[in-house]
């Protein structure tokens, strides 16, 4: 085994981290320095630093990235429209990038020459995290305790935490939970009943969201404020990106909107059935698409919706700091020059529903559609040359054909 001299660890502070915490000590027999990164995951994170101080550790890093997670990672992803496999909208994927550049900021200030994270052989996170190591500092070693000690489950663990006196939960004593992932973003649920997508989810499993059925009958009105692609105000209330997207996602929660049962394909292989909640999220995704509809040029929104696909499997699949990344987010950027306006919707039962938007820098001009006589010189008989021309070669291949 190679010797390293100091571990930075991706620490939840959770039960599984907390055994993979002391299991690094006992196999590398160096410091590990605690990590533990709020992006709004709602948990309270005082509890992480009390067990890494049980567990000995002396550097102990607890850090607020909410606004950063959101301004420089959500927000420059929903200009995109990014939805993976045309319905997710990546929630856990968009987080990995963020997290793996600050155990590598942190590594390098403290010359630690490994990181660890605890995510598991079969899923996505571990290549999110470890390809983001690799185009940032190629230098650190990544230490993926999943993949690498011989627990092999669910009991072996428990008996591995009774054995080095960890406490154990007596909620996390009996089967093994659900494998949930939340931030400011979504929650998403795995494992357990949901691993048979025949099975239809329990109710218990959503946590952010109502059930659109039980939401309210009354539907809520609400108006978000663009300016070049971001959202920067609800209800006229400017917000910062965190506010806002903490705002959203209560109304949106309130009212049973972006719930999703997903079976998704895995980059690493297999397909994999999930329970994702992105209330405030789904909102940001309508209301996009709202302002853009009336400020982008039919052809540049169209090529946007091209790439779209594009960027939002490469995110999935963990290359949010690879080139291709970088350069279709400078075109999508350029593209958000005047996306700026406000946009008004209906929460109503599970749906956001946009019922207008305006903008200083729209391009609809009710006066060039209009039904009605119009100031605008549009000459009919252009549009009968433009129909001739396009038919044309229609025209040729419906002769061929003998019709
Ligand atoms: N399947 C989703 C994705 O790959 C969610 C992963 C959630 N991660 C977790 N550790 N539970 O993006």
């Amino acid at each position: 085994m190679t010797k390293i001299e100091k571990i930075v660890l991706s620490y939840s502070g959770g039960l599984d981290t907390s055994i993979i915490l002391k299991w690094l000590q006992e196999t590398y027999g160096c410091e590990v320095v605690t990590f533990t990164a709020d992006l709004g995951q709602g948990e309270e994170l005082e509890p992480a630093r009390a067990k890494a101080e049980m567990a000995g550790v002396k550097d102990i890093r607890i850090v607020d990235l909410r606004e950063e997670f959101v301004s420089d990672f959500v927000f420059p992803m929903l200009r995109a429209n990014a939805l993976y496999e045309g319905q997710y909208l990546l929630g856990s994927s968009i987080a990995r990038p963020l997290i793996a550049q600050r155990l590598v900021d942190i590594a390098r200030e403290v010359g630690a020459d490994a990181i660890a994270h605890g995510a598991t052989g079969k899923g996505n996170d571990q290549i999110r995290f470890e390809l983001a190591v690799n185009a940032l500092d190629p230098s650190i070693k990544v230490i993926a305790p999943w993949r690498q000690w011989n627990i092999r489950s669910r009991m072996q663990l428990l008996e591995y935490a009774e054995k080095h006196h960890i406490p154990v939960p007596s909620d996390k004593r009996g089967e093994a939970p659900f494998s949930i992932d939340a931030n400011l973003l979504h929650t998403s649920t795995e494992g357990k009943i949901l691993e048979n997508p025949a099975e239809v989810a329990p109710d218990h499993v959503y946590q952010r969201t109502v059930d659109p059925v039980d939401a309210p009958d009354a539907p809520e009105i609400i108006t978000i404020g663009f300016e070049r692609g971001d959202p920067v105000s609800v209800n006229g209330k400017a917000m910062t990106p965190a506010a806002l997207l903490t705002e959203l996602n209560g109304l949106g929660g309130r009212h049973g909107v972006g719930r999703l049962d997903l079976v998704e394909n895995r980059f690493i292989g297999m397909k994999s059935r999930g329970i994702y909640e992105t209330p405030g999220g789904t909102i940001l995704l309508s209301a996009h698409r709202g302002i853009e509809s009336i400020t982008l040029d039919r052809v540049a929104a169209h090529l946007k919706d091209e790439i779209m696909p594009r960027y939002a499997e490469l995110i999935y699949n963990g290359f949010w700091f690879a080139p291709e990344r970088e350069m279709l987010q400078a075109l999508i950027d350029h593209s958000q020059a005047f996306v700026s306006g406000e946009v008004t919707l209906r929460l109503y039962k599970g749906s956001a529903s946009v019922i207008s938007r305006a903008s200083p820098f729209s391009l609809y001009s009710a006066d060039l559609v209009t039904f009605e006589e119009s100031t605008i010189a549009f000459d009919h008989h252009d549009a009968e040359g433009f129909i001739r021309l396009n038919g044309l070669r229609l025209r040729s291949w419906a002769a061929r054909n003998g019709r």
